[in-house]
Parts: C-alpha cells; sequence; structure tokens
C-alpha cells in the first residue's frame, strides 16, 4: 500500500485554517521588498516569464555551488524545494533490491519514499540520552557493505541537534570502509543559533549527496527553491528525473534565489535568522518553565522547531487536534515520527505570535487538569 506522507498532509489542510500555525519549521519568511530596492522590483516585473535552464539557471547553480567545498555548477541541479531535491536523490539511487540506513527521526519523506520504492529499510532512532545524537556504535553494527545508503538529517528535524565534525568524519568513515553513499539533507543548515555555521558532510565524504534549498534557515518557502549537491555524474542522472518530474523551478523564484545567495544577502539573511531563534527559543524556555514537570527538553541547536516529550495522559495526534478545534493552534504530533509523547513546536516566527499561540496551549494544558 502507497505510504503516505502524514506530517505534509496535516499541515497543508490545516496551517492556513488555523490562528497560530506553530507547526512549522522555518524562520518567519521575507517579503521581496526587504531585499529588492524599487529598480530591482521593477527589472522583476517586467521579466519575462519563459521556461529557463531545466538544470538550473548557471547563475544560481554558481552562487549555490560556493557555498560548497570544491564544487562548481556542474555538482548542483535547482530543484523545486528540498523536498524535490529528496525525491530525485532517492528515485534515483534506490531501487527495491537496496538496503538503506536512515537516521530517525527525521522529515520523514525519505523513509516514505524508500518505503514506496520496496527497499529494505534499517533505522536507527536519535537518543534522548545522547542530547539527540546518532549512537554511533549502533550505527557500525548496521552498516554493512550491503548498505547502499545512510540517510541522515543535519541539522536535525525534529530534534534541532547538529553533527559535531567528529562525528561527521565518524560517519563519513564507516560509510567509506562500507562504500556507501552518504545523503545529508541540510535545509537547516545556516540557522544555528550560536551563529556558528554547521559544516556540510560534503566537506567530509566524497560519496555524499546535498539536499537543501531556501525555505528554513533563507526563509523564502514559497519560492520553492531548492538543489542537490552531488557528484557531477550523478547530478546528471537526477536531472534526467527532473525532466520527467517538474522540467524546471520558477524562473521568478531563480532570480529572486540568486539574489539571496549573494554573499552579502546571505550572511544578512542567516544572521537574522540566528538572532530571531536565540530570542524565541528563551521565550520557549521560559514558557516551558511554567509548566514544571510536564516536559522534557533538549534545547534545539539550529532550526526554528522545539521538540518536547510530555508527560500528559492523552495520545499526540489526539492532542494536536484538541489544540487546533478549541484553540486554532496547530503544532505536529510526535506520532508523526512515529514517536507518541512528543510535540513538535514551530519556534521560528514572529516573537509577539508565538507568545499568544504558547499561552493558548497553557490554556488548553490547564483544560486537560494539568
Ligand atoms: C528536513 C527537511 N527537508 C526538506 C523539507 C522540505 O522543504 P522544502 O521543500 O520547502 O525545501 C523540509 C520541510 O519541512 C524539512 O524539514
Amino acid at each position: 500500500m502507497f505510504k503516505k506522507f502524514e506530517m505534509e498532509r496535516f499541515q497543508s489542510l490545516y496551517e492556513n485554517e488555523v490562528k497560530y500555525n506553530l507547526s512549522d519549521s522555518g524562520n518567519h519568511p521575507m517579503s521581496i521588498n526587504q531585499l529588492f530596492n524599487e529598480e530591482e522590483v521593477k527589472a522583476l516585473l517586467d521579466m519575462e516569464i519563459f521556461y529557463g535552464y531545466s538544470k538550473g539557471d548557471p547563475r544560481l547553480c554558481e552562487a549555490v555551488s560556493m557555498w560548497y567545498p570544491e564544487k562548481t555548477s556542474d555538482n548542483i541541479l535547482i530543484t523545486n524545494g528540498s523536498a524535490e531535491a529528496n525525491f530525485v536523490m532517492a528515485t534515483t539511487l534506490i531501487q527495491p533490491e537496496d538496503e538503506v540506513v536512515l537516521v530517525l527521526p527525521n522529515y520523514m519523506q525519505i523513509p516514505g519514499i524508500v518505503e514506496n520504492i520496496g527497499a529494505k529499510i534499517i533505522n536507527t532512532y536519535l537518543k534522548e540520552e545522547l542530547d539527540w545524537h546518532i549512537d554511533m556504535d549502533e550505527m557500525r553494527s548496521l552498516v554493512t557493505p550491503k548498505t547502499k545508503l545512510i540517510s541522515i538529517c543535519n541539522p536535525s528535524n525534529p530534534t534541532g541537534a547538529v553533527m559535531s565534525d567528529s562525528e561527521m568524519e565518524e560517519l563519513a568513515e564507516i560509510a567509506r570502509q562500507n562504500n556507501a553513499f552518504v545523503h545529508s539533507d541540510e535545509v537547516y543548515r545556516g540557522s544555528e543559533l550560536n551563529n556558528i555555521e554547521t559544516k556540510s558532510f560534503a566537506n567530509f565524504y566524497e560519496k555524499t549527496i546535498i539536499s537543501c534549498g531556501l525555505s528554513k534557515s533563507f526563509a523564502h518557502p514559497g519560492l520553492r527553491i531548492g538543489w542537490v549537491v552531488a557528484d557531477s555524474s550523478l547530478i546528471a542522472d537526477m536531472w534526467s528525473r527532473k525532466d520527467y518530474s517538474s522540467i524546471t523551478s520558477s524562473v521568478l523564484s531563480q532570480e529572486i534565489a540568486i539574489k539571496i545567495m549573494s554573499e552579502t544577502n546571505k550572511e544578512k539573511i542567516l544572521s537574522r535568522s540566528s538572532v530571531m531563534l536565540e530570542s524565541n527559543l528563551q521565550l520557549f524556555q521560559t514558557w516551558l518553565d511554567k509548566h514544571d514537570g510536564l516536559f522534557s527538553f533538549v534545547p534545539p541547536k539550529a532550526g526554528g522547531m522545539a521538540f518536547v516529550g510530555y508527560q500528559m495522559d492523552i495520545n499526540s495526534t489526539e492532542y494536536a487536534h484538541k489544540l487546533r478545534t478549541e484553540q486554532s493552534v496547530l503544532i505536529v504530533p510526535g506520532d508523526h515520527y512515529g514517536m507518541d509523547s512528543y510535540l513538535r513546536f514551530g519556534i521560528g516566527s514572529e516573537a509577539n505570535y508565538l507568545s499568544e499561540g504558547l499561552s493558548l496551549v497553557s490554556d488548553s494544558i490547564q483544560s486537560l487538569g494539568y
């Protein structure tokens, strides 16, 4: 049976209907006026909306490649969001007879796609007692010469954990010994709360495939711009898949993306993200402290989300729907990650909005008698 993407469907059904959408994991979106001056806006309005390049505008491929060590435009495929990057990566690399090691919880798109392909899935879970880091001994025991691909999400959705350089070196070594590919979804790279940018896995391992995009750290989800970074022959294979799926990404979005990925704007946007998230995390922590004993929490190191365990006697999906229908607040239930008794709160929105939404969550908690 076709495995549906529960979290995406849940969000698209409800996120535009509620008063407080705390289900988003990115940073509050920016507008065109925040980046472009009047003349540039006029140039955008005058643009002819042609097809453009199906592999991606060469100027954008070049700008994106600068964010990765020793990569050139040949190593980049522009996609419609990192969702399409993940999709072309998985459908290019994975066959039904393959074995894939997945680090969970993650965004849950790759697990669904791999399950739908029919490949063998071997899961390893991030451990809360390891501050949501990978258990490398367990990883070492699971990866074998039969492993085609190890898939990670770093920084992690939903935990916000960030792998250290030495952890990435260790994982690269495990993969190298078994000749496995590593796929690293890095869409939250650049929104570290301490402003120290996570290194791309591409720094550590030659058989790495990166998916990334502008939706989270770069605060432009509606542009639907993402990319894959990989060896040029793999890029060529994935491009062939893209010819069948979406052909190309919007020329208008790519034009805006070129501006975003220029050195000065990139730095500006990423530090906006870090500053916002750092102060929102304090706000969130203060709110959690008011509910002493009810939640367990390892603060995120990156990304606009907080993943908390709870002690209430109610299923996470049931609770998310209760909150949605009674308080018009949307959060993500742990069930979507296969982890009931956890909840994911988006903390990347504007501070007032976040604080008003959380206050309604408090009302709902009280109504349950906690
Ligand atoms: C880890 C991760 N990858 C990919 C995506 C898809 O994002 P987009 O296609 O907007 O880049 C998301 C969205 O939440 C995500 O969290």
